[in-house]
C-alpha cells in the first residue's frame, strides 16, 4: 500500500473523465478526493467503488444551520469514506454537532474543518469581513475545530505558521492550492510541494497539477521527489 500525504483533487466534469485519470495514475495514489459535481454523478455506488481501492476524502464543505448538517453526517458516517470536510464559517454549534453524529454512528471517518478557502486572498477576505484580521480568522477558525473535537483543518500552506505550536500541533493540516508548474487558475495562495511539506503539512490535495499535466504520472513523481525532499529537510532541522 502507497503511503504518501498526497490526496488527488479530482474535479472532473464527467465519471468517465474521473475513471480515464484513475485508470492513468490510480496505482500512484492512496487518497482521492471527490466534492459534489461527481458525487451527483454517481452516488452511493460510486462511493462504493472507489472505498474497495483507495481512501476516499470526500469534500461537501458542509455549511448550513446545524440540524441540517447533523443530518448530513449522519447520512455520510456509514459511507465507508475516509474523510469529510465541514466549513468552520457554520460555526461551532454546527461543528460540534457532526462530530456527535460522527461518534453515535461509531464511524471512523475524519472530519476536516475548512478554515479560509485557499482561492481567498487577504483583499477578497477584506471585502467580506472588513476590518477582521485574517489571521486571527484563521486562528479562532482552527481553535474551534480543534476545541469541538474534529481531527484537523484545511488551510493554504501560507497559513500553517499559525499552527506550528499549541492546538495547532494536534491537528491534523490538510493543505491544497498546491502548484509545481507556477500556475495559479482560481487559486490565490499558492505553494510547492516541498513548501508545504516543510511547514507542516500532513497531508497535499493536488487536482489540476496533476491531471492537466501533458504527463500525469510524471507530476506525480515529481511531486512525491518534492515530498521526500521536504520530509528531509524537517528530519535535519530536529
Ligand atoms: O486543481 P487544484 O489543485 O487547485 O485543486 C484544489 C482542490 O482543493 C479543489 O478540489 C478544491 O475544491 C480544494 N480546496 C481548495 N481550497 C480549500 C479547500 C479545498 O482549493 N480551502
Amino acid at each position: 500500500m502507497i503511503e504518501s500525504p498526497l490526496i488527488l483533487a479530482l474535479d472532473m466534469e464527467t465519471l468517465d473523465e474521473m475513471w480515464s485519470v484513475l485508470d492513468l495514475v490510480g496505482d500512484k495514489v492512496r487518497q482521492i478526493k471527490i466534492g459534489h459535481r461527481l458525487f451527483a454523478l454517481g452516488g452511493r455506488d460510486l462511493l462504493k467503488r472507489l472505498n474497495e481501492r483507495w481512501r476516499v476524502f470526500l469534500d461537501f464543505k458542509l455549511h448550513d444551520i446545524p440540524s441540517v448538517v447533523s443530518l448530513a453526517v449522519r447520512t455520510l458516517a456509514d459511507e465507508g469514506v475516509w474523510a469529510l470536510t465541514l466549513h468552520t464559517a457554520g460555526g461551532r454549534k454546527m461543528l460540534e454537532g457532526a462530530v456527535k453524529e460522527r461518534e453515535r454512528s461509531g464511524s471512523d471517518m475524519l472530519l476536516l474543518g475548512v478554515t479560509i478557502l485557499t482561492s481567498l486572498s487577504k483583499e477578497d477576505w477584506e471585502e467580506l469581513a472588513p476590518g477582521a484580521s485574517f489571521e486571527s480568522a484563521l486562528l479562532a477558525r482552527a481553535r474551534i475545530c480543534y476545541e469541538c473535537g474534529l481531527n484537523g483543518l484545511v488551510c493554504s500552506a501560507k497559513d500553517l505558521d499559525l499552527f506550528r505550536e499549541g492546538f495547532g500541533k494536534e491537528l491534523i493540516k490538510v493543505v491544497p492550492g498546491i502548484r509545481i508548474d507556477g500556475g495559479v487558475e482560481d487559486q490565490a495562495r499558492t505553494a510547492t510541494p516541498k513548501e508545504a511539506i516543510v511547514k507542516g503539512a500532513d497531508f497535499i490535495v493536488v487536482g489540476r497539477s496533476i491531471t492537466r499535466a501533458k504527463d500525469p504520472r510524471l507530476a506525480i513523481d515529481i511531486i512525491e521527489k518534492e515530498i521526500r525532499e521536504g520530509k528531509a529537510c524537517l528530519e535535519r532541522s530536529f
